[in-house]
């Protein structure tokens, strides 16, 4: 049996991850990226950055799952053999970078030292400028692809719901199977 929308829980998860996704990259961006090392407030932002960047990675992982175990919707279709690939590059997409941004973010922490200053209270101050390690060339260079991709994924839901008006959003309502 076929169904319509996607499993309830990968609603809850794939709001829950836009959130935190887009405020993660635009809090990196505009705040965290611009703030001097040696600024006051620079330890508490990379707290709160660095647990907004691990619960993504965990929400991630779960959602795979969750996703590879339940029954989902018809592959939908523009009608557009380009957009379908585009689209499709771009869903499987989120997932490898997402992760990979991640993973970056864990990977620079851990050779700047990060867990014992900004968790354990170490006095080591932190590094003049993140850029002298490569995982933050890698983390930045991501940052670019997702914003990118974010912005095609709202573009396609509206095009979509506006121009080929197939309410193709309501699978990702709650509510009835
Ligand atoms: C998917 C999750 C994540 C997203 C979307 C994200 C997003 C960002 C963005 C947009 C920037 C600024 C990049 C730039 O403009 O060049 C940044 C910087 C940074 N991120 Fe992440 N990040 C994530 C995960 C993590 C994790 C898990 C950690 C560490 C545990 C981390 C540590 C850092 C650090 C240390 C910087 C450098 C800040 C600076 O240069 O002053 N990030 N992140």
């Amino acid at each position: 049996m076929s169904v319509e929308k996607y499993h309830p829980a990968l609603v809850v998860l794939h709001w829950i991850i836009a959130l935190v996704l887009i405020v993660a990259l635009t809090m990196g961006t505009f705040v965290l990226e611009p703030m001097a090392n040696d600024s006051a407030e620079k330890v508490d932002a990379l707290k709160g950055h660095m647990i907004a960047g691990i619960l993504l990675l965990s929400l991630m992982l779960i959602r795979l799952i969750i996703k590879v175990k339940t029954q989902k919707p018809t592959r939908s279709s523009t009608g557009n053999a380009l957009l379908d690939k585009l689209s499709m590059a771009t869903h499987h997409g989120f997932y490898f970078f997402v992760i990979l941004m991640a993973l970056s973010g864990i990977t620079l922490s851990i050779v700047a030292g990060l867990p014992d200053i900004v968790f354990a209270g170490s006095a080591e101050s932190l590094p003049k400028d993140f850029h002298e390690f490569v995982p933050r060339i890698v983390h930045g260079i991501i940052a670019k692809i997702l914003i990118i991709m974010v912005i095609a994924h709202i573009a396609g839901a509206l095009y979509h719901q506006y121009v080929l008006k197939d309410n193709l959003i309501a699978r990702m309502k709650f509510g009835k199977r």
